[in-house]
């Protein structure tokens, strides 16, 4: 039996737990929570023991988003928070790639990737050898590359971007134009904001490329007063029947800041969850498309990891040091 099997139940479990089922009793069942609780329990003190943060994407459940995050975000917030992460110990509740995002910004701290095969449809599209291929195709055109790709890719490329600052990267770089790598969506949309010209590649998001306009035109025939809110991931028929674009964190605090009576966050569908927890005046209409990737984590391998203290994220240091610079001068663009 695993160590998270044997965990119980306990009155000293509910009592300590009891606030944190209170924030997200709107969307996980009272009937679930003798399951979370003990693993939130225990999680919360090994990471006290081991000084270690867990940080979380807007895409991940309920239960890891309200109750062992301590830095939740976009992947944006995630990179630059991770870059003053104050512990010895980084656990990611996301993806391959923000793991390797937090190991290229910590080199010195321990990342945890609590399952390694949680990747990204995105990452894998495009490879190393690719932009070098591309870069001997358009000779001089700078390379960004949406943070969304391996460490690997990064090291061949000028620069990262999130789709939360995407266009302010690519006017940073004061050129004609540039190779904008690999999201095809993402590229357009950028491509309609900004007057730098735009080289796309043809790689997709999974998740969002499932939208379509039709599947949001029959929404808002059905729903009175709906609001669309959409990621630029999404196909450019998608962005055009939605009231807003943005990226997960800009796409929350549209929500916060304009409070519509209904809206659909055109988006994976944990977000939702995690947003209605603190907004109860508002009603989320949700086309559940789930993301199997951020999926494959779980508070059970979140405690497994940190008892364990493996699977640890390591990147060869020559890709490292290379794919660290890309990194850091998006972060820069943000200051
Ligand atoms: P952001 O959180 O940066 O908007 O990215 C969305 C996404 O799909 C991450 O995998
Ligand atoms: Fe990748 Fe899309 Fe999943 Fe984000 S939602 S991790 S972009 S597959």
């Amino acid at each position: 039996m695993s160590a998270a099997a044997a965990l119980a139940y306990t009155p000293e479990v509910a009592k300590a737990t009891a606030p944190i089922f209170e924030r997200m009793s709107r969307v996980v069942p009272a009937v679930e929570w003798p399951f979370h609780a003990p693993l939130i329990h225990a999680i919360n003190s090994l990471k006290r023991e081991r000084n270690a943060v867990v940080l979380a994407h807007n895409y991940q459940t309920p239960e890891i988003f309200h109750g062992v995050a301590d830095i939740v975000g976009d992947s944006l917030a995630l990179a630059r928070k991770a870059a003053t992460a104050d512990a010895d110990v980084i656990v990611m509740a996301g993806v391959h790639f923000m793991a390797e995002t937090a190991k290229l910004l910590n080199p010195g701290k321990i990342v945890l990737m609590p399952d390694m095969s949680a990747g990204c449809s995105l990452a894998d599209s495009i490879t190393g050898a690719d932009i070098r291929l591309l870069r001997q195709r358009y000779p001089g055109v700078p390379v960004v590359t949406y943070v969304n790709t391996s460490a690997d890719v990064k090291a061949e490329s000028d620069i990262c971007c999130t789709s939360g600052n995407a266009v302010q990267v690519v006017e940073s770089l004061g050129v004609d134009r540039v190779l904008f790598l690999p999201d095809e969506y993402l590229a357009k949309y950028v491509a309609t904001q900004t007057k730098v010209g735009i080289i796309a590649w043809k790689g997709h998001c999974e998740v969002h490329e499932r939208f379509t306009g039709d599947q949001l035109r029959e929404y808002r025939a059905r729903f009175d007063g709906l609001t669309i809110i959409a990621h630029p991931e999404c196909p450019p028929d998608v962005l055009a029947a939605s009231d807003f674009v943005g990226s997960t964190a800009q796409m929350i605090d549209y929500v916060g800041d304009h409070r519509p009576a209904r809206v659909l966050m055109v988006t994976e569908c944990s977000m939702s969850d995690n947003v209605a927890t603190g907004l109860p005046d508002v009603e989320f209409i949700r086309p559940c498309n789930l993301c199997p990737h951020m999926k494959r984590i779980t508070l059970s391998n979140i405690l497994e990891s940190l008892q364990t203290m493996e699977p640890r994220v390591e990147i060869d240091p020559a890709v490292a040091d290379r794919a660290r610079v890309a990194v850091e001068r998006m972060i820069a663009v943000g200051r």
